[in-house]
C-alpha cells in the first residue's frame, strides 16, 4: 500500500484544518497522512485521520523555546513526525546530526518517522548526488538502522515548489540509490501533483509520496490519493 503524506507546511489554521478534515476521504488501498503546523495537530487529530509532525525535538522536555517534544506530540495522539525538511535544513540550519538525533527520539518514544533527504541542483550538476544523499542516509541509518516505523522522502531540493518535478527515471534511480544504503520504504516528493503522480509512483522503489502546495485543496490530495490506490 502507497503511503500518501500532505506537508502543508506553515498553511492551514485550525479553521481551515477542520474545513479540509470535514471534506477529506480518502479512499481504501492507501494510507493517508495529513501533516498540518503545530496549532492545528489537535483538531487535526480529532478528524480520525493519520497525523504527523512537521518536526520533533530530541529531548523530552527542556528549555527549549519553540519546539515540540515526541512525549507531547503523543500525548495529543499525534502518530508521527517529519524530520529533515530540506526547508528546515535550509532555512533554520537543521544539520544531518540533529536529524539524526530528533529520528532517534522520536521512534524510541513511539513516533513513526519520515525523514527526508535530497541533493540541491548545484550539488546534481556538479555529481555530488550520491555523496550528498549517501551522507544524508547514512547520519540517519547510523543512529537508527531500518526501524520498523521509519521511511525516508526522496525530496531533490530543486523539485520542491518549484513545479519541476524529478522525473521518473530521476526518482527510480535515486530511490534505488537511496535502498541500497537503508532498506526502508522511501517516498518522492517534489512538485508531486495529480498530472505526475501516476507516473511517479509506477515507478520501482517509490512507495508513496511526500506532497506539498498540491496537498493543501482537498479535492487534489483526495485524486492523488486516489491515483496511489488504484495502482
Ligand atoms: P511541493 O513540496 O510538493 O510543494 O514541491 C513537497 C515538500 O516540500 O514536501
Amino acid at each position: 500500500m502507497k503511503l500518501i503524506a500532505g506537508n502543508w507546511k506553515m498553511f492551514k489554521g485550525p479553521r481551515e484544518t477542520r474545513e479540509f478534515c470535514d471534506r477529506f476521504h480518502p479512499p481504501e488501498g492507501v494510507e493517508a497522512v495529513l501533516c498540518p503546523p503545530d496549532v492545528s495537530l489537535a483538531t487535526a487529530v480529532e478528524s480520525g485521520f493519520t497525523i504527523f509532525a512537521q518536526n520533533v525535538h530530541w529531548a523530552a522536555d527542556g528549555a527549549y523555546t519553540g519546539e515540540i517534544s515526541a512525549p507531547m506530540l503523543l500525548e495529543l495522539g499525534v502518530d508521527g513526525a517529519i524530520v529533515g525538511h530540506s526547508e528546515r535544513r535550509q532555512y533554520f540550519g537543521e544539520t544531518d546530526e540533529m536529524v539524526a538525533r530528533r529520528t532517534v527520539t522520536a521512534l524510541e518514544a513511539g513516533l513513526r518517522v519520515i525523514a527526508c533527504v535530497g541533493e540541491s541542483l548545484e550539488e546534481r550538476q556538479s555529481g555530488q548526488m550520491a555523496v550528498v544523499l549517501r551522507v544524508q542516509v547514512e547520519a540517519v541509518k547510523d543512529a537508527v538502522g531500518d526501524h520498523e516505523r521509519l521511511v525516508l522522502a526522496y525530496e531533490p531540493v530543486w523539485a520542491i515548489g518549484t513545479g519541476q518535478n524529478a522525473t521518473p527515471d530521476q526518482a527510480r534511480e535515486a530511490h534505488a540509490f537511496i535502498k541500497g544504503l537503508l532498506d526502508v520504504p522511501v517516498l518522492y516528493g517534489g512538485s508531486v501533483k495529480l498530472e505526475n503522480a501516476e507516473e511517479l509512483l509506477s515507478e520501482d522503489g517509490v512507495d508513496g509520496a511526500l506532497v506539498g502546495g498540491a496537498s493543501l485543496d482537498v479535492e487534489s490530495f483526495t485524486a492523488i490519493c486516489r491515483t496511489a490506490a488504484n495502482l
